[in-house]
């Protein structure tokens, strides 16, 4: 999966907008990096990169918990915890990285960092907001009573 890019597609969209909006902003970041990773010059951001991505992980998560805390999601500790081992083993790699100055295309971040954020997506985001929006809707319709 090095060799190419993540493409956005509507299959991403978990019907939340404002998470849909920050999904979208980090699989940006990663092809960032990807791209960093490849130029492997002087001039590569990849300790920029690696930064910014841990930076938006950190917040976008900390929004969706916030959503799931609103809405009562059911799975919420369930959740929690795989964001917390998305940013254990991200915060992993990248200390390996910015402690390596010779970085190399091998190197498994990138591999980790697209399978973890695409199958979160995917799944555990696509099922959280289901739930969500469910309990969203079966709220009783104060404005009628
Ligand atoms: Fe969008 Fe559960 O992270």
């Amino acid at each position: 999966m090095t060799d190419t890019q993540i493409e956005w597609d509507d299959s991403f969209l978990i019907g939340i907008e404002e998470l849909d909006y920050e999904h979208k902003v980090l699989i940006n970041d990663i092809n960032r990096l990807h791209l960093e990773l490849a130029r492997q010059d002087e001039n590569s951001e990849i300790e920029k990169c690696l930064g910014d991505i841990y930076a938006r992980m950190q917040a976008h998560f900390a929004l969706e918990e916030h959503v799931m805390k609103e809405r009562e999601y059911e799975f919420f500790d369930e959740h929690k915890r795989e964001h917390e081992r998305l940013l254990d083993s991200y915060s992993g790699y990248m200390i390996q990285i910015l402690n390596d100055t010779a970085v190399s295309f091998s190197n498994p971040i990138e591999d980790t960092l697209k399978h973890w954020v695409i199958n979160h997506i995917l799944n555990s985001d696509k099922k959280m907001s289901l739930m969500v929006q469910e309990f969203r809707n079966n709220l009783p319709n104060l404005t009628n009573s």
